[in-house]
């Protein structure tokens, strides 16, 4: 249960420095074995998605990946919502990433039984710690309502569930999602939350420093049991923070 803070002058030098941080790990990845990681969706990931595309093409070892996706829209593929589309067009149809090494959430499909076989997917693909499977880094953004994954501050029941993902319902609308639990978010190695922008930072300066009330906010119950949490921001997202 550790977290840290780093804040980069602009979303180049945070992808820089998260493409960093992945070819190391994935120099230190058993032969035979792979590392996993989960995606997020919304916009914030795409410029970095689509900087690691440009840039890093040739120098990650993209077989040694498997990806997944810690929440999608009730979507098909195709629809300009779906987060596998974002992270396809910006970042996987670019780089040499073998399709099996894809795992994406099928949001066309009915959303109870596809949270329920992607668990088993997911269980089937991701080794194991203390009897939950153990991503080796999850991605998370942060909503402007303290959301994180499709975890909405009306669900925070999430991190109690024993499911590994669950079907919700985005506040205020009738838009389904599938998204992973707190159980299976805080078992992971690595969380990356990356987050960008001054209209998140109050938000990040709550949930960071522990400000009375941030509690709320299930972003502030991401805390992983064994792993880490890097708070990947811009100065405009960290432009609150006292320190
Ligand atoms: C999703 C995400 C969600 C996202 C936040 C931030 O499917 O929307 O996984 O949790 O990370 O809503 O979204 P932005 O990056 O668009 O601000």
């Amino acid at each position: 249960m550790s977290h840290s803070v780093r804040v980069f002058s602009d979303l180049d030098a945070l992808a820089q420095a998260f493409a960093a941080i992945l070819i190391k790990d994935l120099d230190r990845v058993e032969p035979d074995h792979f590392y996993t990681i989960a995606l997020s969706g919304g916009t914030t990931p795409k410029y970095i998605f689509s900087y690691l595309a440009e840039n890093y093409a040739e120098r990650i070892d993209w077989e040694k990946l498997l990806v997944f996706w810690g929440d999608e829209r009730c979507v098909a593929p195709e629809s300009i919502s779906s987060n596998y589309r974002m992270a396809y067009e910006s970042l996987l149809q670019n780089v040499p990433i073998p399709d099996a090494n894809v795992f994406r959430i099928k949001g066309e499909d009915d959303p109870s039984t596809e949270a329920r076989q992607y668990s088993e997917l997911v269980t089937d693909n991701v080794a194991e710690f203390e009897d939950t499977p153990q991503f080796d880094l999850i991605l998370l953004g942060l909503g402007s309502d303290g959301h994180t994954a499709s975890i909405f501050p009306d669900r925070t029941d999430l991190f109690k569930t024993t499911r590994l993902f669950e079907v919700a319902v985005k506040p205020g609308t009738a838009e389904k999602r599938i998204t992973a639990t707190g159980r299976l978010i805080n078992n992971a190695s690595k969380i990356f939350f990356i987050i960008t922008g001054k209209e998140k930072a109050k938000i990040v300066a709550e949930i960071v420093e522990k400000k009375s009330g941030s509690e709320r906010y299930p972003a502030s119950r991401v805390d992983p049991e064994s792993g880490h949490t890097v708070w990947m921001l811009d100065a405009p997202a960290a432009s609150q923070l006292k320190k």
